[in-house]
């Protein structure tokens, strides 16, 4: 049987893109999904197409920047599924621009959907993964959280900010003994629908050619189905996940 098999994953950003992948993969190997993201008829949409081939899911609208909306979630698993084992914290935006540019609405809705709806998945889950001494949590940093460049610093900051929460988060279980298991993934240019979160049209031109070479949002499915899946001592803590051909 697949490590994967009837565990409760919550996925965030599940409406889209790597959540949706993700979303499709895990229920194949049998898990029992909770999908949460704004857009409710495209949640609507996955469950039809997941339900038809056997899986189990549900879901409910969710903003991740709203801690109520995020305990609400989990309290929704909890009752439908009796428990929670992952969590896939995969909601994000990418608006990208220079900073001379000035966005500061921009900073700040990245700030609240990649690093404080990051915090609040973590707040809604890990009281009962400490209780029950077992669960994963899997937060999407990026290859942004390793390197920085000239129109992406606000969203580089973001992504070192998630890559820091999760290293913090994996020390401070591990030395409690939780057993709760950490795993940031980092991906390069994937194809999804992250570019029209840019609204700046000079950058959006040169994010559209170096998405060129972009790989599926299965490739980083794949990362996180492998992680999930290692028996219950083995951490996978960090992965990076670029197209082949991609140079940064
Ligand atoms: N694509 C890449 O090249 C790439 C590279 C590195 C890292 N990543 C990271 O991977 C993650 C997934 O991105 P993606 O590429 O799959 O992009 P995507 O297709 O745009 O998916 C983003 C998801 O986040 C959700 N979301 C955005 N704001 C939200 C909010 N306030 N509350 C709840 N959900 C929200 C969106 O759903 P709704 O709009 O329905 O709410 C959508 O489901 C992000 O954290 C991104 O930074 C992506």
């Amino acid at each position: 049987m697949s490590n994967i098999q009837d565990k409760v994953v919550i996925i965030t950003g599940a409406s889209s893109g790597i959540g949706e992948a993700t979303a499709k993969e895990l229920a194949a190997k049998g898990a029992k999904l909770v999908l949460a993201a704004r857009r409710e008829e495209r949640l609507k949409e996955i469950q039809d197409v997941i339900t038809q081939s056997g899986g189990q899911v549900i879901y409910k609208a969710t903003d991740v920047t709203s801690l109520e909306q995020m305990n609400e979630l989990a309290a929704y698993a909890l009752k439908e599924f009796g428990k929670i084992d992952v969590l896939v914290n995969n909601a994000g935006i990418m608006p990208q621009a220079f900073l001379a540019k000035n966005k500061v609405d921009e900073w700040n809705q990245m700030i609240d959907v990649n690093i404080k709806g990051v915090l609040y998945a973590i707040a809604a889950v890990t009281p009962h993964m400490r209780e029950r001494k077992s669960g994963h949590v899997i937060n999407l940093s990026s290859v942004a959280g390793h390197n920085i460049y000239p129109g992406g610093t606000v969203y580089c900051g973001t992504k070192h900010a998630v890559r820091a929460i999760s290293e913090g988060l994996r020390q401070e279980e591990a030395m409690s003994g939780t057993n709760i298991r950490v795993t940031n993934i980092s991906p390069g240019a994937v194809d999804s629908e992250l570019l029209e979160t840019t609204s700046d049209t000079e950058m959006k031109a040169g994010l559209d050619e170096f998405y060129k070479t972009a790989i599926p949002a299965e490739s980083i499915a794949r990362a996180i189905s492998f992680a999930i899946e290692q028996p219950a001592d083995v951490g996978i803590n960090e992965m990076i996940i670029r197209p082949t051909v991609q140079v940064g």
